[in-house]
């Protein structure tokens, strides 16, 4: 649990602008990476501080109250519907048409993801958001799994200094001999010396350690330096269907040489009052590396996470993403529940941990909805 080591108060940003900050820039890194990188950390520290900004809705006690009732309700952690959410709403008794999902539009039909019969060439995801804490790593994680119970080869990238998508696949960090750090500075390391098993049937991982915030400063001065992770990760487009990158909480070069590789992007926002700030910004650096570096990048969703549709404000965080993102937002939502912790700390994901629970369905729901939006691999035939 890397974040949890962060420094008090700072939620997992801490380490980050210690590390990376402005400081350790060197004056060679080009002034929209500088700023992109402290416009990131800020928003991540004025988010987890939560000081004394405005409340962009209602007033402030709510927030607790949610968690709060999240945790004494007998069904926390464990509700009673599908962990899509459909039924969350205690009280539903309204004017609504009882077949609303959790973001409050009709639930379509998923269909069953076609199986495959050969796998590649694979859609290269970005889970992005220059937050920290609000799921991204989870989303990686067990969205990867989820995928390969539907058949889909999958490989995971870990692209976060931190290296929490590989300690939540249970490595040590620290006995990690080669790195996408290494992969991605010495010409000499290939892919395949690189990648590990994920311990999960048919998801790989490309581990990270902290080694790899030094490239985000020695890229500085590569050729194409935004274009080298989409270089080194190219081997492996035709062995898999899927392939993963679990972004850092920063908009800074590693984050745009994700976006660069990649042909969409999941954005996933915590449910809660600042969701929303900072997202401009985020949706301003995919739109200038779509114009700019990678025109095929699309956002293949938003995910709401750490959703408590019992609460008001939960549903009016929803409304709230709803109105700014429409039809990208997913229909499936992620809810609150300590499962998400435990599992890490068992280093595996949801859907192996506790593979009944309404996490790791709601999590088989996403892999069905993302299929369902893109294309992957080549459908099975006859
Ligand atoms: N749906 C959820 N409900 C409860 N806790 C969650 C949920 N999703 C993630 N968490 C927990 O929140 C923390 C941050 O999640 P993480 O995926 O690491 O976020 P990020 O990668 O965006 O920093 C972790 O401790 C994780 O276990
Ligand atoms: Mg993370």
């Amino acid at each position: 649990m890397v974040d949890r080591a962060a420094p008090a108060g700072s939620g997992s940003t801490g380490w980050h602008s210690s590390v990376s900050g402005a400081p350790a820039m060197p004056p060679s890194v080009p002034p929209e990476y500088r700023e992109a990188q402290r416009a990131g950390e800020q928003t991540g520290e004025r988010t987890a501080g939560g000081t004394s900004e405005p409340l962009p809705f209602r007033s402030a006690p709510a927030d607790q109250s949610a968690d709060q009732s999240a945790d004494q309700s007998p069904v926390a952690g464990d509700p009673p519907d599908d962990g899509v959410g459909g039924t969350g709403e205690t009280g539903s008794v309204t004017s609504e048409p009882p077949v609303l999902g959790p973001t409050g539009r009709p639930l379509p039909d998923l269909p069953e993801p076609a199986p495959v019969t050969s796998h590649g060439p694979a859609r290269v995801i970005s889970l992005c958001n220059q937050k920290g804490g609000v799921g991204k790593t989870t989303t990686t994680i067990n969205l990867g799994a989820a995928l390969t119970e539907y058949g889909r080869k999958v490989l995971l990238v870990d692209f976060d200094p931190q290296g929490s998508l590989s300690v939540g696949l249970g490595l040590n960090p620290h006995e990690i001999d080669l790195t996408v750090y290494n992969l991605l500075m010495d010409r000499e390391v290939e892919l395949s010396d690189v990648v590990v098993p994920s311990g999960v049937p048919g998801m790989d991982l490309l581990p990270s350690n902290i080694d790899l915030s030094a490239a985000e400063v020695q890229l500085v001065h590569e050729v194409a330096r935004e274009q080298t992770l989409a270089r080194v990760l190219q081997p492996a487009i035709a062995d898999y269907d899927v392939i993963l990158i679990d972004c850092q909480p920063s908009l800074g070069l590693l984050t745009v040489n994700a976006l660069t590789a990649s042909d969409g992007v999941i954005v996933p926002l915590e449910c809660e009052y600042f969701a929303l700030r900072g997202v401009a910004l985020l949706k301003t650096t995919i739109d200038k590396v779509s114009e700019r570096l990678n025109p095929k990048l699309e956002i293949d969703g938003v995910l709401g996470t750490m959703f408590d549709g019992r609460t008001l404000h939960g549903r009016e965080v929803m409304e709230r993403l709803v109105e700014a993102w429409g039809e990208k937002v997913f229909h499936t939502v992620i809810r609150r529940t300590v499962k998400f912790s435990d599992s890490t700390v068992a280093g595996e994901p949801i859907t192996s941990y506790a593979s009944s629970s309404p996490g790791a369905a709601a999590y088989r729901d996403l892999a069905k909805e993302v299929l369902a939006r893109v294309t992957t691999g080549e459908p099975a035939r006859g």
